[in-house]
C-alpha cells in the first residue's frame, strides 16, 4: 500500500471515528465500555484495516489475468461460462437435501455470506464482459441476427492494485469480513444511523411495528437493483445489507434481524428505563451481533459443514481474517446449489397458505425467480406474510448438494437480471417440492414485474 493510500485511509477513518468522539461527550457518556466500530477497523493493532470494509480481497493463489495486470482470460482460451452452465449445471429440481438441510438454514447461510462478503458492486469506470449466447441456448436463444450477449459488468477493485505485472489488479470487499452485524447494521456509521429512529434505541419500522422501512427516496448505499425491477432504491426495505433486498430469502432474513434486534432494545427499554437511546440502541446491538455469533459459529456452521468445530480459542492477531477472491469466486457458490425454486407460505398451525402473484392470480407457493427485487411482492407485504414465510422456509427442505442449481437462479433471472430480456414467454417448471415432496405444476413465466 503506497504512503497516500495509507493517508488517506487513515484520515477516513479518522473522520468516521468522529461522531463516535462526539457521541461520547454526549448522551453516549453513559456507556462505559468500548462500542464495536460499524466499519471493522482497528481490530487489529498491527495491520489497522485487516478485515476492515472496503479492504481488498485477500490472493490464496497468483492472480491470472490474461496480461498478468487486470484483462480477464476469456474465449477462446477458456470454454464459454454459460456453455458450462448448460452442461454442468442443469439438471433436475426438487431432489431432496442428503442432510434434510431446511430452506431457512440455507437462507441463513446467504445472510452469513453477506455478513462476510460483498464484492459484487461494480467497478468505476465500467468494464462490461459480457457473456455470449449462442442460438440454440434454451433460455436466452433468438434467431435473431443480432448476438445474444448476457450484460456483465466487472466489480470494482483496489486502485492501488492493477498497475503492473508485480501487483495485479485485486477486487475489493465492501462489507467487514467481521462477523460483527455489519449485514444487520451497515459497514459504516453513516449507514446505521440511516436506519435508526434515534429514539428508545429502535431500529426504523414502517408500515407495521415489525415491518422495516421502506426507502422513500433514492438510497445511496443499497448495491444497484436490478433496473428492470423499477429504476432507483425507492420502496426498497431499509436494512444494513446492501443485498437484503434481492430476494425472498434475503429479505426475510433481514427483516428476522431487524425484529429481533428491536424485540431487545424495546426490552431493555422496559427494564432500564432511564436509559438514552444510544445506550439502549448499543446494548441491543451487542446482544444481536453475539447471538448471531453464536447461532452462526456454533449451530449452524457445524450443521453445513458436518463436522463439529472448535471452541473459539481467543483473538489470532497474525492469521488475516480477510475474504479470499477464491472463496469468493467458488466456494461460497456451493450454497446456491442448495437454493430451492420457490418457498411455501404455511400459517401457525402448519397449513399451506397460497401466494398471490402480480396480476392477481394463486400460486401454491412464492416463486424465487418472481421474487428477485421486487418491491410490491403482494406475497409479502404484511407482517404476516412475512411469518408464514419463515413457517414455511423452516419447514421445507432445501434442494440437494449437487452440481444442479434451479433455473430460478441459472436461467431465468440471476443473469436475467444482466441481460436483455430474451426469456421465452412460456416457460413451464415442475419444481414445486416440500418435505412431502408435493409436487404442483404450474406454468408461469418468470416475470419481475
Ligand atoms: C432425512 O429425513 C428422512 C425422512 O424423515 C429420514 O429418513 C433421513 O434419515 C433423514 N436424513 C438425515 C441425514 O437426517
Ligand atoms: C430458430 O429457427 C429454427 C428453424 O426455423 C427453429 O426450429 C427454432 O425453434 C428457432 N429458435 C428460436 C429460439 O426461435
Ligand atoms: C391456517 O389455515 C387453515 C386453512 O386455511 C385454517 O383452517 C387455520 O385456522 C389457520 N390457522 C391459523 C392459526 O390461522
Amino acid at each position: 500500500m503506497g504512503l497516500c493510500e495509507l493517508l488517506l485511509r487513515t484520515l477516513t477513518a479518522l473522520v468516521a471515528k468522529v461522531p463516535l468522539i462526539l457521541n461520547q461527550t454526549g448522551d453516549n457518556s453513559a456507556i462505559t465500555w468500548e462500542v464495536q466500530r460499524y466499519d471493522g477497523w482497528y481490530n487489529n493493532l498491527a495491520d489497522h484495516d485487516r478485515g476492515a470494509a472496503d479492504a481488498a480481497l485477500v490472493r490464496l493463489f497468483p492472480a491470472q489475468y490474461t496480461d498478468g495486470v487486470y484483462l480477464p482470460r476469456q474465449e477462446p482460451r477458456l470454454p464459454n461460462p454459460r456453455q458450462i452452465s448448460n452442461i454442468a449445471m442443469i439438471g433436475q429440481s426438487g431432489l431432496m437435501s442428503y442432510r434434510n438441510r431446511s430452506v431457512l438454514s440455507v437462507a441463513f447461510g446467504y445472510h452469513v455470506w453477506s455478513e462476510i462478503s460483498e464484492s459484487r458492486r461494480p467497478g468505476c469506470p465500467p468494464e462490461f464482459m459480457h457473456i455470449k449466447v449462442q442460438k440454440e441456448d434454451p433460455i436466452f436463444g433468438s434467431n435473431s441476427s443480432q448476438p445474444i450477449l448476457l450484460q456483465f459488468q466487472r466489480a470494482e477493485w483496489d486502485p492501488s492494485t492493477g498497475k503492473s505485472p508485480n501487483n495485479p489488479r485485486t477486487q475489493v470487499n465492501h462489507v467487514t469480513a467481521w462477523i460483527d452485524g455489519s449485514s444487520i447494521y451497515g459497514s459504516s456509521s453513516s449507514w446505521c444511523d440511516a436506519l435508526r429512529t434515534f429514539s428508545k434505541g429502535l431500529l426504523a419500522s414502517g408500515s407495521s411495528q415489525d415491518m422495516p422501512r421502506r426507502s422513500s427516496s433514492g438510497y445511496l448505499m443499497w448495491s444497484a437493483p436490478d433496473p428492470s425491477t423499477s429504476p432507483g432504491s425507492q420502496e426498497l426495505y431499509e436494512f444494513g445489507n446492501a443485498r437484503a433486498n434481492e430476494n425472498i430469502f434475503t429479505v426475510t432474513e433481514g427483516i428476522i434481524w431487524f425484529r429481533y434486534h428491536n424485540y431487545l432494545a424495546s426490552k431493555l427499554h422496559k427494564e432500564h428505563p432511564s436509559w438514552s437511546d444510544e445506550e439502549l440502541f448499543q446494548n441491543a446491538r451487542k446482544r444481536v451481533i453475539a447471538t448471531f455469533q453464536n447461532i452462526a459459529f456454533y449451530e449452524w456452521l457445524p450443521a453445513y459443514l458436518g463436522t463439529p468445530v472448535t471452541s473459539y480459542p481467543g483473538y489470532q492477531k497474525y492469521v488475516d481474517p480477510g475474504i479470499s477472491a477464491e472463496f469468493e469466486a467458488a466456494a461460497v457458490r456451493f450454497g446456491l446449489t442448495l437454493a430451492p425454486p420457490g418457498v411455501y407460505k404455511r400459517n401457525r398451525t402448519c397449513h399451506y397458505k397460497s401466494a398471490v402473484n402480480n396480476d392477481a392470480s394463486k400460486s401454491p407457493g412464492l416463486r424465487l425467480c418472481n421474487t428477485f427485487w421486487n418491491r410490491n411482492n403482494p406475497s409479502l407485504q404484511s407482517s404476516q406474510d412475512v411469518d408464514e414465510l419463515i413457517m414455511g422456509m423452516a419447514s421445507q427442505i432445501a434442494e440437494r448438494e449437487d452440481n444442479i442449481i434451479v433455473e430460478d437462479l441459472r436461467g431465468c433471472c440471476s443473469l436475467r437480471r444482466r441481460s436483455k430480456p430474451y426469456v421465452t414467454p412460456h416457460f413451464t417448471m415442475s419444481f414445486w417440492t416440500s418435505p412431502v415432496q408435493r409436487r404442483v405444476t404450474f406454468k408461469r413465466m418468470c416475470s419481475s414485474g
